[in-house]
């Protein structure tokens, strides 16, 4: 393992079918004002909302909610949130939700509070919060982004046309969160594999890159394993106990900081996935499925040695009598099936991309060095023009 680091991962977790037994202790720590932030209203549809509000007045709290949070949260929408945290002093920010209602919390926490604009200071400078920070809990209902335990906060901007995530230190991770797989039932069936496949290519991020012996690559092969198994029997028996629970704690695991420490990691993926999003406003996971396959066939050549060992230790690629190369690819296309199998978006054209984006797309797309390729303008373009 090459690299020195420093690991330290405050978030707590209740995991289970009566994990939400563990908010009223949770709640005793902080004080009496507590900002209650969800989304569009599947929390009421399921009854999570009423089950929550019932814990927070049952422990005397002052409840002042923010709802209408969106897949995808812009930054108007961070601007009201801000105004609600900032007007009423909250002590507790609890987002009821997916990653978006997560990483929308974690963005209000440390932009009430800032005296400049935070999309300038946070998104485009990436300067790190100096003002007080209102700690965040979380109840997760859809997996895949790993904002449960991470400090990833991710928000679109619109009218420039970016989407950037700025993943803060651990002073902004959750405080706490509860993961109860069942919550993630009523995920309808497109949320829930777009997560898997955001679980799967947060893996493969940080998997390829390095060539050195790294205990990270190993646990990595396990996770990713794990979720091919569970997301098989999931997409079939989307109420099977034993499936969900992984795969909620793979995603936990896939991006809780743990699986990059001594890695340089890729993260181009995602950086032209956010790009497609800020163009189109798809599923996040779908961004990233629709562009994975052309990138990897792109990026192969450049770490065939990883790409080989991914081949047979992932995807139980036979070797006899084939060339480096044709193992590789075979491992590629191993993956390719798996996805058509649980039914993910396979171009770019599906999620409302047309040829006239495709060079903003690109413009768009952060360049990230630690992958075995770094990209010009002109790759990403062809890649896309590959996913399309
Ligand atoms: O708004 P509601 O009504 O709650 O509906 C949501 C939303 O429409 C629905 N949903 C969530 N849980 C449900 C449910 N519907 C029925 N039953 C449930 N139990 O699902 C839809 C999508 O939710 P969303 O939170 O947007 O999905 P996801 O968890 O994929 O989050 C996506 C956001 O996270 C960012 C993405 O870029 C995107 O903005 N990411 C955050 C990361 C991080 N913090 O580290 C990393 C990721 O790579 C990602 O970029
Ligand atoms: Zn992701």
């Amino acid at each position: 393992m090459l690299g020195d680091f420093s690991y330290s991962n405050p978030t707590r977790l209740y995991f289970g079918e009566n994990s939400l037994d563990f908010l009223s202790g949770e709640l005793s720590r902080f004080g009496n004002k507590i900002m209650l932030v969800y989304g569009n209203g599947s929390i009421k549809k399921s009854g999570l909302y009423d089950n929550v509000l019932k814990i927070l007045k049952s422990n005397g709290k002052e409840v002042f909610e923010d709802s209408g949070v969106m897949p995808n949260p812009t930054v108007e929408k961070l601007y009201e949130g801000c105004k609600i945290a900032k007007e009423n002093n909250v002590d507790l920010i609890l987002a009821v939700g997916g990653g978006s209602v997560c990483d929308y919390s974690k963005a209000v926490s440390v932009s009430a509070w800032c005296e400049e604009d935070p999309w300038n200071k946070y998104y485009l400078k990436m300067e790190e919060p100096n003002n007080k920070i209102i700690p965040v809990g979380c109840i997760l209902t859809m997996v895949g982004t790993g904002s449960e335990m991470n400090g990833g906060s991710v928000i679109t901007n619109h009218e420039t046309k970016l989407k950037i995530g700025h993943v803060f230190g651990d002073n902004v991770f959750p405080k706490f969160s509860i993961l109860n797989p069942i919550l993630t039932y009523t995920l309808p069936k497109y949320q829930m594999i777009a997560g898997f496949f955001d679980i799967m290519s947060h893996i493969l991020e940080q998997y390829f890159s390095d060539f050195d012996d790294n205990t990270s690559d190993y646990i990595m092969e396990g996770l990713l394993k794990s979720l091919i198994h569970s997301s098989q029997i999931a997409v079939n028996e989307p109420e099977n106990y034993e499936a969900r629970s992984n795969i909620m704690w793979i995603a936990t695991w896939a991006l809780n900081t743990l699986v990059a420490k001594g890695k340089s990691t890729d993260w181009m993926v995602h950086m032209i996935g956010q790009s497609i999003g800020a163009y189109t406003d798809a599923t996040h996971g779908m961004t990233l499925s629709a562009v994975s396959p052309a990138y990897y066939r792109y990026i192969m050549p450049y770490g065939i040695e990883k790409f080989k060992r991914y081949a047979v230790n992932v995807w139980n690629v036979k070797t006899d009598g084939k060339t480096d190369k044709e193992i590789a690819e075979d491992g590629i296309r191993s993956m390719e099936g798996w996805m058509r199998k649980i039914g993910l978006v396979m171009n770019i054209r599906e999620l409302g991309v047309t040829d006239d984006m495709l060079d903003g797309i690109a413009k768009g797309s952060f360049i990230k060095t630690g992958g075995y390729k770094t990209l010009n303008h002109d790759e990403i373009v062809d890649i896309l023009k590959a996913s399309m």
